[in-house]
């Protein structure tokens, strides 16, 4: 029996061979009584079959195979062959323009259900579905989200999700090569981690817990046990009733903490240069998916400086200010709070313009807008040696220097109500002596849907939990 092979492998000097391959039918169109094709789908790729009557094939097969429902899995045997005509529009990744002449198709998995909606229809772009003469109806977002697994199915979500892995993949290896250890912090906490308002509250036992809103306590309280350089990737929960583009209730943080030597720069700098692998590493690799992804989400390739533009967050503001953006009550941005979704975006489209990058950090964060570990300036307490990282206008990273001062820690959680006693494991990390660190913490699905310009977060989380959907 011929081996099963993936079709984005198929190469011109295959031409004449007999293969075999599971894929799905992706489309149906019969040309005429004696013709048909099939539009063939395996992940992020799709070939034509065809299906000729006098070349071989039963009129009974021909009608047989016209009934069945796309979407079906199907066993095919064929011949690959140069297309004999022009092709319609390939979608997916390409395939050499190979087409199959199909001898044999088998049923390998039926559908029992009829679909919301068939992949076909889910393929096709906004700009696409205004387009005249494309008669599949563009299918809505709700409709995507309700029904996602066939969501999934669309090559566009196929190559997200390799993107997505490929992000992980790298950001272990570059951490690894840096002497980093990767380790796993508990999600079930005795005390909310960073501010009690956003946190989940569960049933431990008949007394609470909480669903940790961020690894900061677990990382921080691993260098404190001299771990000098950690990293983990793992779920992180917020109990925000946000519902926006960019927030999620529970999402992946991919976080790192590592030791200072003599400046909280270098852990600016170990975040800088972990982003500019993961850039690299995607569109060096993920090419094809890349392409893909902008059928359906058109966008530019992203745009970064081999220097990285470094603003001071006052600098921002001043920026903002002085180009007559104002908050929505009508008044200039004050430099003592954090910006708003509407401020960053505003502030990348400006940056964008006069430096040319879509990718820069705003550092030195005021200190009211920032959690009570946040390290203040030794020269100006108002502000943080902290920082965020933005791409194509919004936040991907926060991240700066921890107070690691056991005094200076409790009077600082005492100024922000946060009682020291409430969290003794992390107190102790502290009294027993924690060496200078920082750290930051990435969100991955943000990181993804700004990279690929997929406009919703939805469209960057395998299946999105926000304030109104817990499906399953
Ligand atoms: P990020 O700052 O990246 O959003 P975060 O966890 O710090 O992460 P917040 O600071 O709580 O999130 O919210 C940031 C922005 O998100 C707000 O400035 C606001 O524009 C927007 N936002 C948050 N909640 C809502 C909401 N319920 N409705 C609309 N917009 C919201
Ligand atoms: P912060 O709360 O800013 O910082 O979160 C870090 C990063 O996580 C992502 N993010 C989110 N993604 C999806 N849905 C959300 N609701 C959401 N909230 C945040 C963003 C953000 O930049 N402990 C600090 C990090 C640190 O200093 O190490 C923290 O959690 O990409």
């Amino acid at each position: 029996m011929e081996p099963r092979i993936d079709i984005r492998d198929l190469k011109a000097e295959q031409v004449g061979q007999v293969v075999m391959f599971r894929a799905r039918l992706h489309n149906i169109r019969k040309l005429s009584a004696h013709l048909m094709f099939l539009e063939l789908r395996q992940q992020t790729a799709t070939i034509q079959g065809i299906l000729h009557e006098h070349a071989g094939v039963s009129p009974h097969f021909l009608y047989w195979a016209e009934h069945l429902h796309v979407e079906t899995v199907v066993r095919i045997k064929g011949v690959v062959q140069e297309p004999k005509a022009k092709q319609g529009e390939v979608i997916g990744v390409s395939i050499h323009n190979l087409e199959i002449h199909i001898h044999e198709m088998h049923v390998e998995a039926q559908l029992t259900e009829p679909l919301p909606f068939t992949v076909h229809e889910a393929e096709v772009s906004k700009a696409e579905a205004d387009q005249e003469g494309d008669t599949r109806h563009r299918v809505s977002d709700r409709a995507r989200q309700h029904n996602r697994i066939i969501d999934l199915r669309t090559t566009a979500s196929q190559a997200i999700f390799r993107v997505q892995s490929g992000i992980c993949q790298i950001f272990r290896a570059h951490l690894h090569d840096l002497g980093f250890t990767e380790i796993h912090t508990p999600k079930l906490q005795g005390v909310a981690s960073e501010s009690g308002a956003s946190v989940f509250k569960v049933d431990y036992f008949g007394r609470p817990a909480f669903l940790a809103q961020s690894p900061q306590l677990g990382k921080q309280m691993a260098i404190a046990a001299d771990m000098r350089r950690v990293f983990e990737i793992g779920p992180v929960f917020r109990a925000e009733n946000s519902n926006t583009h960019r927030h999620l209730t529970e999402f992946t943080g991919l976080d790192l903490e590592m030791a200072i030597d003599e400046h909280y720069h270098e852990v600016l700098r170990t975040l800088d240069s972990t982003f500019k692998a993961i850039f690299k590493f995607v569109y060096d690799n993920y090419r094809p998916e890349v392409e893909v992804v902008k059928r359906q989400f058109p966008h530019e390739d992203l745009l970064w400086l081999e220097e990285t533009l470094i603003l001071p967050f006052a600098d921002a503001i001043r920026m903002l200010n002085d180009s007559g953006h104002r908050d929505e009550h009508g008044n200039p941005l004050p430099e003592n709070e954090d910006l708003g979704t509407r401020d960053e975006i505003a502030l990348g489209v400006m940056i964008r313009e006069k430096f040319k990058t879509d990718y820069y950090v705003l550092d030195k964060f005021p200190a009211s807008a920032r959690p009570f570990y946040a390290m203040p300036d030794p020269h100006n307490p108002e502000v943080t040696n902290s920082f965020d990282i933005f791409c194509r206008g919004q936040e991907i990273l926060s991240g700066g220097q921890r107070i690691h001062d056991a005094s200076m820690l409790i009077g600082r959680m005492e100024q922000l109500k946060t009682d020291p006693k409430s969290m003794e494991e992390y107190m102790s990390g502290f009294e027993w002596g924690a060496p200078p660190h920082g750290g930051g913490g990435i969100g991955l699905e943000r990181i993804l849907m700004l990279l690929l310009k997929l406009g919703d977060i939805r469209n960057a989380t395998l299946f999105a939990r926000d304030p109104k959907s817990l499906p399953y």
